[in-house]
């Protein structure tokens, strides 16, 4: 396995890689690897030649007062990791290195980043789809890898690869959980015992929610209630936002639930936000 600290070490071997007529599957990551991102690698592994990870923690979509600084970092673990799962290179650049001193162009997509996520965390997005961007440039991929845990994000990058034209296929990858329900995310070691052991109810709300929408007929407001009631009876779960959205536009859906919809919660247990989701097909 190749580990690229530069982006001309990356730029030459992808093009040696598409010379051979190899395509490239990319796997954007910001380490501190669990089984969720190794479903990543494993699925681009299945449908590419050759499969990039990248482990960037990436400054510009982190707020002021958040946590980059104490964001979990084990970079010998997680090279580990992807040697075992037969990646073909890693990309590990240095924030000087991604972001060239006096760096001012940004990209975002104006509606989707703003809304949800991106109102309790203004700017967020906006780094994602800036950082994004720059990985598919310097990597040049076929198809490139994202979880659904952070829905929101999927989406956003779909409208930014639609949106600009990019020549890459945005394959999203079922949440993986753990054995109790908790959406793998490298922020769960980040919680305390008490709050590991709390932040189970959001699982636990999300897949009662769905068995409501799956077997009667109910409106997006009333879902909201019932999982605002099961997570309040968490009492280290802090509730930020909880949204029944149109899964394909993420629209506030009005009334009874009746075509594909999404739940998306934001909750934070002490200083660490969680966020899960749960797409639902209407039942009833
Ligand atoms: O989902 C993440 O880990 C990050 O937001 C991403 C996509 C690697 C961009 O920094």
């Amino acid at each position: 396995m190749q580990i690229c600290e530069t982006k001309l070490d990356i730029y030459a071997l992808q093009a040696g890689y598409r010379k051979n007529g190899h395509t490239i599957g990319l796997v954007p990551t910001m380490g501190f690897l669990h089984d969720g991102h190794m479903e990543l690698v494993r699925q681009a592994r299945a449908a590419c030649d050759r499969v990039i990870v990248t482990i960037f923690v990436n400054p510009t979509q982190f707020g002021a007062n958040e946590d980059l600084s104490s964001y979990p970092r084990d970079l010998e673990r997680d090279i580990a990791m992807l040697k075992a799962e037969g990646v073909d290179a890693v990309f590990t650049p240095s924030p000087q290195e991604m972001y060239v001193r006096g760096s001012e162009t940004i990209i975002e997509a104006t509606r989707l980043s703003r809304i949800l996520i991106g109102r309790i965390r203004p700017g967020h997005f906006r780094g994602v789809t800036t950082v994004v961007a720059k990985l598919f440039n310097i990597c040049q991929p076929d198809r490139a890898y994202f979880g659904e845990k952070d829905y929101q994000q999927l989406q956003v990058i779909k409208r930014m690869v639609r949106d600009l034209d990019m020549p890459v296929e945005i394959c999203g990858v079922p949440t993986v959980r753990e054995a109790d329900g908790l959406a793998m995310s490298s922020r769960n070691a980040m919680l305390g015992t008490k709050e590991r052991r709390g932040s189970v109810i959001l699982s636990q709300a999300l897949f009662s929610a769905e068995d409501i929408c799956l077997t009667t007929s109910v409106t997006a407001q009333k879902l909201t209630k019932f999982i605002r009631s099961q997570i309040e009876t968490e009492p280290l779960a802090q509730i930020r936002s909880i949204d029944i959205r149109d899964a394909a536009t993420l629209a506030p859906l009005r009334g009874k639930i009746n075509r594909p919809a999404v739940a998306l919660l934001a909750v934070s247990f002490g200083d660490v936000l969680l966020i899960d989701q749960r797409t639902f097909k209407h039942g009833a």
